[in-house]
């Protein structure tokens, strides 16, 4: 049967970021809260011209080469940080990226669950079409209330992953094990700009998610846990994977190995929560860092969305991996940006949301080649330099 998967993987985040060392110090709160506590360094923070959009192209175009866009015949988007009730982002992304028209466009939503969901869609698509591509992305601004205790879990960025037959990256393979449940853990109603979350009650619910999807992945015949070179779980905060793994090393009996975990936390540390993409954040990351070969060995990844939907499933890479690599490019990116005073990031977290239906221009600062450049009559208008 035709191998699945991840051929390219290419992330992008603003310039811009909070450390949470300044947010300590504002706050009064021993930083170690922080980097210990909940395991983070920094969180990244758009400018008021960048959005899903922008994000979401900057991310894709690095991977969208000539000979690729002929095949892309569906673009995936996962987000929770919608621009739009009805018209999904991916198409301005397709526009933006200069893809062939002859394409599905669709967005997918269901919290940080979402861009796993779209991977699966693809992959089976895909293993009908074996001749066709499909571009997933994942892009999402989390944004909580200031001054709450998820402040330090806010973040954002973007994953775009090509998905194709004889992957270059990453073999998905087919079995894989969910865990649904109606829960009210973290939601955001229409009217609400930031959403509302039970943030106690969500860390142990993930746990839970991620103990079902676990038994379902057993049950479906999936690989052992012994069997996996690596992890990667959702990451709204890194922390939160160490008590994962911490979890599932003890339903298996097995010991509690950081070394397994690490490698895909280094970027996600630096960024934040980046919901859908938070986990293929930890994919790249974990890609990036592990200095061994891992060629031909399988490693085991768990999606959490609140409300929730979860899944753990494997995939396996794939030899002369390293050759599809964007390295040199992800780590100009997160080690060249901004740092903000506490001023500046509450100045950039209100985003403007005219209602008025005038001509907002937005002032020049994202520093990649898509922006929103003005929002004219309810209507967002994207630029490409
Ligand atoms: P909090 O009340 O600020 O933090 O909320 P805390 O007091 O529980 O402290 C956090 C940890 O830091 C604790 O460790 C403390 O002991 C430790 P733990 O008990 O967890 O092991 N700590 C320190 N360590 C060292 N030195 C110190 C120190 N002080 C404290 N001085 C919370 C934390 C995560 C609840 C909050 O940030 C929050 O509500 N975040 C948002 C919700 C969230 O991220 N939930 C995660 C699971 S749900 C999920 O992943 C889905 C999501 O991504 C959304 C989606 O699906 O769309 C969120």
């Amino acid at each position: 049967m035709t191998k699945v998967g991840i051929d390219k993987i290419s992330f992008y985040v603003p310039k811009h970021y909070l450390a949470l060392d300044t947010l300590a110090e504002e706050k009064g709160i021993d930083p170690e809260k922080f980097a210990r506590g909940i395991g983070q360094n920094k969180i990244a923070v758009p400018s008021h011209d960048e959005d899903v959009v922008t994000i979401a192209a900057e991310a894709a175009s690095n991977i969208v080469a000539a000979e690729d866009a002929d095949k892309i015949d569906t673009v995936l988007f996962a987000t929770e940080t919608g621009i739009d009730q009805s018209k999904a982002a991916g198409v301005y992304v397709h526009r933006l990226l200069d893809l062939p028209s002859r394409c599905r466009v669709v967005e997918l939503k269901h919290a940080c669950y979402s861009g796993t969901a779209a991977l699966q869609l693809a992959c089976g698509h895909v293993t009908r079409k074996p001749d066709r591509k499909v571009l997933v992305i994942a892009s999402d601004i989390s944004r909580y209330d200031l001054g709450s205790p998820a402040e330090a879990t806010q973040g954002c960025g973007a994953v775009a992953m090509l998905v194709s037959a004889d992957p270059g990256l990453m073999e998905i393979e087919a079995v894989s094990g969910c865990h649904s449940e109606d829960i009210m853990d973290f939601w955001r109603p229409n009217h609400r700009k930031t959403p509302l979350v039970d943030g106690k009650y969500s860390t142990i619910k993930y746990l839970q998610a991620l103990s079902g999807a676990w038994d379902d992945f057993a049950e479906n015949g999936g690989r052992a846990f012994n069997e996996m070179a690596q992890f990667c779980y959702h990451l709204p905060f890194t922390a939160m994977g160490v008590k994962a793994h911490r979890k599932l090393s003890s339903i298996n009996e097995a010991q509690n190995d950081q070394g397994l975990i690490e490698p895909g936390m280094v970027y996600n540390r630096e960024v934040g929560n980046c919901y859908a993409a938070s986990l293929y954040l930890s994919l790249t990351s974990m890609l990036e860092n592990v200095d061994a070969d891992l060629s031909g060995r399988p490693v085991g990844l768990f999606s959490y969305g609140s409300g929730a939907v979860a899944e753990f499933f494997s995939a396996v890479v794939q030899p002369g991996y390293r050759d599809q690599l964007m390295e040199h490019q992800h780590r100009t990116l997160l080690s060249d940006r901004t740092s903000l005073s506490y001023q500046d990031y509450v100045e950039m977290w209100h985003a403007p949301d005219p209602h008025d239906g005038l001509s907002h221009i937005t002032p020049h600062a994202a520093r990649g080649r898509f922006r929103l450049t003005h929002i004219d009559e309810h209507k967002r208008h994207y630029a490409a330099a």
